[in-house]
């Protein structure tokens, strides 16, 4: 069995991510009102990544025979303006997800548990990458944004991205 606040940390995660995903479909939505069709695809596959996430937190709660509790996920609440807001608060959330990681590694770290930290391994670089995603969007916004050929031609960049499931299996 897990440490209590470890196993908490874990389920609050389940959450977490769905939430994320949530977020990103808003964002998607977003991009699709606007006529940019490659961002809203892009985000799309995130929130896909997201639920993935989700799953893998709760399979993983499971498999170490805890059950799980899911609670409401919040309505995503971002206001968005303009092209750019989307990939600024994206960054913000990556990096508020990165400190949530973080913190059930120290928890369980604490209590020595060797295997939530190896399992929080993969989300930790998955986190890294994630960011530095995150911050590349908003680069090439700052460079290309204001172009409307050039944005046109990083729709169809971003509209190319196809999903694929996670590589860590449990
Ligand atoms: Fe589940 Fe974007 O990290």
């Amino acid at each position: 069995m897990l440490d209590t606040k470890v196993a908490q940390l874990l389920n609050t995660q389940v959450n977490k991510e769905f939430y994320s995903a949530y977020l990103y479909l808003d964002f998607s939505n977003y991009y699709q009102s606007e006529g940019l069709e490659g961002f809203a695809n892009w985000y799309k596959i995130q929130a896909q990544e997201e639920r993935d996430h989700a799953m893998l937190f709760m399979q993983y709660l499971q498999n170490n025979g805890c059950s799980v509790t899911l609670d409401a996920i919040d309505k995503p609440d971002k206001e968005l303006k303009g092209f750019a807001d989307p990939l600024h608060a994206g960054y913000e959330h990556e990096q508020y997800v990165t400190g949530l990681i973080h913190t059930i590694y120290d928890a369980a770290s604490t209590v020595k548990d060797f295997r939530t930290m190896q399992f929080l391994d993969w989300f930790v670089k998955e986190q890294g990458e994630e960011e530095t995603n995150a911050e590349g969007l908003i680069k090439k916004f700052d460079l290309f944004g204001s172009d409307p050929r050039a944005l046109y031609m990083l729709d169809n960049e971003l509209g190319a991205r196809v999903y694929s499931a996670p590589s860590l299996v449990l």
